[in-house]
Formats: structure tokens, C-alpha cells, sequence
């Protein structure tokens, strides 16, 4: 045993003290197959896009004043005055879209390989809690830019948080004692991230409990697990690399745009291409659709596993799922080419 030890190369010893003291090797429990595929690493990737995030938004915070008299002035000096504050700001920006994207096509992978049925109908719920707090984020820090279409945001959240009475008391311009900008800013680096990664925790913890669902295009019976997950960890490295490249691209070559300070009274501004669905319905309805339409697709979403409850897990055996879900995928992709080719309205300025 000593003489195997002592052929070890260095790199085997320093891995094996690590593993004596870390338990690294525990990381080495099997998974099937299909886990290494891009489709199943997709959760990964919004958890990449998140810690990338989280990693950028530390630094932009030394630079951010969270007061509506200094805040426009704090973003312009970052993109200005500081060295790859532009840069800094353009990651943030992208990779928050790319999470967006990202937890988006982890949830429709999920919904179409039906892996949310039994026994895994709680981790759906948890993986929607974490859909909607990924909407809370993109939202606060929509306004935090404090340019004219992230006052505009605010004044809806203002009349929507009135439209939810008592329970809108949160969203309101007289709550608490520092400006609503300032308690967006908190939600946003302190109480979402906090929340995120306790909730993320219990949706990790309960993959690993249950496995990966098996997948619904194999015929005959699952086989056993054998891929190591330290080798999943280390593709998901590798998709890694390739996002951050990507993101840097777009940091560079397509910086975010920020407009001039804002101005109460107006509205000329349309919200982000995420948000950009509800804009029509907004037009149709009025403020209240845009709480109504997003309130009915969280619903949808949280009773999807008490509909479709059966064993089978093939999307095209699962038509009465399947075609309504791309029926409002398609309508949502619809109204954001709509919105974004209709006139600006306003709607509650004035
Ligand atoms: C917001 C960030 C989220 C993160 C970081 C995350 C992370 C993950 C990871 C790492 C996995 C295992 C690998 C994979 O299947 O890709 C997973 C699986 C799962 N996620 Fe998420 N997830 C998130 C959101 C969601 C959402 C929005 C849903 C659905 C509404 C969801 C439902 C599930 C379910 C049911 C599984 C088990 C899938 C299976 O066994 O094949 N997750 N998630």
C-alpha cells in the first residue's frame, strides 16, 4: 500500500490529502448518462450566471449610490471615470440576460421531459419560487440604472403595489424610512441573494435525493447511473468558459445602453425585451394586466405537476400538456415582436 502511495505522482497525492480532509471523492457518486448533456446542464448554467452575478455585482457596488438625487450620476461615473467600469457593467447586464434565457430553457427542458412528475413535484415548485425571485432580480435592477425607463418601471411598481392594497404596503413610496430606489437596492444585492441561495440549497439538496429523472426519449428500462458527477461538474466547467467568453463579447461589443436622467410626469420609454410581453397587455387592459397576466402564468406554472400527473413523460404523448404550454411560449414570444414593433403609449403618466 505504502509503495502504491509512493508511485503516486504529485498530483494524485495532492488530491488525495484534499480528499482525506475535504471529502472531494463523495463528489464522485454516479449519474446517468444523459446528465452531461447541455439540455441537462442548463440549471448549472443559471447557477453559473448567477454566482457570475453575484461576483460582479460585489464590485459594482463600490461604485453604486442608491439616493434618486445621485444615482443616474453614480452609473455615468462608472461607465465614464472608472477603469472596466463600462466593461464591468456591460457583464453584469449580459449575464443577467443570459440567466434570464437560462432558467427559462431549464424550466421548459424540465416541463418538456416532464422531470417534474412524481417525485419530484416539490423541486418543481422550488425551481418556480426560483423563477419568480430570477424575475424580482431582472425587475430591481431594471430600476437601479435610474435612467428614464427605470423610473418608469418604478412608477408601475408603485401603481401596481396600490392595486394590491395592504398587501402592496412594500412597493409603496411612503413605507419605510429611506427613498423606494434604496429599498429596491437592498432587495437586490442583500434580500434576494440571501433568500436565493437558501431556496437554490433546498432545490440542489432534492436533486441529489431524488437523481436525475430518468429521460423520456430511451425505450426499455432505465440503466444504472454510472458517469461519475465530478465528470458532469467538469463539462458544466467547460460550458462555464465558453458563457464567460461569451458574455465578455457581448460586454464589449454591445455595451448597455443608459439613457438620461429621468423625468417625473412622462412616459416614452418601452421596458426591457424579458418584461416587453406584458407592454400590449398593458395597452388592452391597463395597469391591472400586467399583475393579472403575470400572476396567471405563476399559477399555471405551480399547478402544471397536479395536471399532468401520469407516469408518461414523452412530450408527444403528453399532447394536452404540451400544445397549450407552447401556445402561451409562442403567444409570450408573439407579444414581446408586437410590443417591440408598436408605438410608445403612455400609460400612467400624466
Ligand atoms: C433559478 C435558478 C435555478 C437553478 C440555479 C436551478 C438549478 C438546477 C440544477 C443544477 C439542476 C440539476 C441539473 C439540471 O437538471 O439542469 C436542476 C434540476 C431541476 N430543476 Fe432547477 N434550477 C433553477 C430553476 C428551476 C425552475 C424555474 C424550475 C421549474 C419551474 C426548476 C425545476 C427543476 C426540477 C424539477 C429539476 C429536476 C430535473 C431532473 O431530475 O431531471 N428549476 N435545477
Amino acid at each position: 500500500m505504502a509503495a502504491v502511495a509512493a508511485r503516486a505522482g504529485p498530483g494524485r497525492r495532492i488530491l488525495d490529502a484534499l480528499d482525506e480532509r475535504l471529502g472531494l471523492r463523495a463528489l464522485s457518486y454516479p449519474v446517468p448518462e444523459h446528465a452531461n448533456k447541455l439540455a441537462y446542464s442548463l440549471g448549472g448554467l443559471s447557477l453559473v450566471s448567477f454566482l457570475l452575478l453575484l461576483v460582479t455585482g460585489i464590485l459594482l457596488a463600490q461604485f453604486y449610490e442608491p439616493m434618486p438625487e445621485t444615482a443616474h450620476a453614480s452609473v455615468r461615473r462608472l461607465i465614464t471615470d472608472v477603469t472596466l467600469g463600462g466593461y464591468l457593467r456591460g457583464f453584469h447586464y449580459w449575464a443577467a440576460m443570459a440567466m434570464v434565457v437560462l432558467v427559462g430553457l431549464h424550466l421548459l427542458r424540465v416541463f418538456v421531459s416532464g422531470a417534474f412528475k412524481r417525485p419530484r413535484e416539490g423541486n418543481w415548485i422550488v425551481g418556480v419560487v426560483l423563477a419568480g425571485m430570477t424575475a424580482l432580480f431582472f425587475f430591481s435592477g431594471t430600476v437601479l440604472k435610474w435612467d428614464q425607463e427605470a423610473l418608469e418601471a418604478l412608477e408601475h411598481n408603485i401603481e401596481i403595489g396600490e392595486l394590491l392594497g395592504r398587501l402592496g404596503f412594500w412597493f409603496s413610496p411612503r413605507f419605510g424610512g429611506v427613498p423606494l430606489l434604496h429599498r429596491l437596492y437592498t432587495a437586490h444585492i442583500a434580500i434576494l441573494p440571501a433568500l436565493f441561495f437558501l431556496i437554490v440549497g433546498v432545490h440542489l439538496l432534492l436533486v441529489k435525493r431524488h437523481g436525475m429523472a430518468p429521460s423520456p426519449f430511451r425505450h426499455g428500462p432505465e440503466p444504472e447511473p454510472t458517469e461519475p458527477f465530478s465528470r458532469h461538474l467538469a463539462r458544466l466547467g467547460g460550458f462555464a468558459l465558453i458563457l464567460v467568453g461569451l458574455l465578455t463579447a457581448l460586454a464589449v461589443l454591445a455595451p448597455p445602453g443608459h439613457g438620461p436622467a429621468p423625468v417625473e410626469g412622462i412616459e416614452v420609454t418601452k421596458p426591457p425585451w424579458p418584461l416587453l410581453w406584458l407592454y400590449p397587455i398593458e395597452n388592452w387592459v391597463g395597469v391591472s394586466g400586467i399583475l393579472w397576466a403575470t400572476l396567471a402564468i405563476f399559477v399555471a406554472l405551480l399547478i402544471v405537476p397536479f395536471l399532468d400527473r401520469g407516469p408518461e413523460r414523452h412530450p408527444l404523448r403528453r399532447l394536452a400538456v404540451v400544445v397549450p404550454a407552447a401556445l402561451v411560449v409562442l403567444a409570450v414570444l408573439g407579444l414581446i415582436v408586437y410590443a417591440a414593433l408598436t408605438p410608445v403609449t403612455a400609460h400612467i403618466a400624466g
